[in-house]
């Protein structure tokens, strides 16, 4: 399951990830927002993040103007590593390296063909494991307050 979220200029191309995980045969859900009308995007960020960290979803795609803000919220929550993405080579290796939960795209930066590209890169590729590990545990440990010298 594919936890979604945008604000009102992210819709757009959230609607193009749409059509690609349904063409990928990928299940979804969608934590809004669901109207071009405009809102902010903590609230939507906030909402896919839970469902990610809660294990609900196995990853998830948020979208915004810049994918800045929206990443920024999602990275506010427990358990989430949320990559703000604009190139495919970046969305591969946060998932090789950084075992990249969630995605975030700005959808006035990237075109639609490329947004596509990189949602998909980011869902076909799997973590390295290995010396990454390691890193992300340290990742987690700033989260868990610990300090790490
Ligand atoms: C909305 O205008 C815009 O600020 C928002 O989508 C996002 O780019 C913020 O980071």
């Amino acid at each position: 399951m594919i936890a979604l979220g945008s604000d009102h200029a992210g819709l757009p191309l959230k609607k193009e990830i749409i059509a690609l995980l349904e063409e990928m045969g990928l299940a979804y859900k969608d934590y809004g927002t669901y109207t071009a009308d405009s809102c902010d995007y903590a609230q939507f960020a906030q909402r896919a993040a839970k469902a990610v960290a809660a294990g609900e979803c196995d990853r998830g795609i948020l979208v915004c103007g810049t994918g800045i803000g929206i990443s920024m919220a999602a990275n506010k929550v427990h358990g989430i590593r949320c990559a703000c993405c604009s190139d495919c080579y970046s969305a591969k290796m946060t998932r090789k390296h950084n075992d990249a939960n969630m995605i975030a795209m700005g959808a006035r930066v990237v075109g639609v063909d490329l947004g596509r590209m990189i949602a998909e890169t980011f869902l076909t590729t799997e973590f390295e494991g290995g010396r990454h590990q390691r890193r992300i545990d340290q990742i987690m440990a700033i989260e868990n307050g610990e300090d790490l010298g």
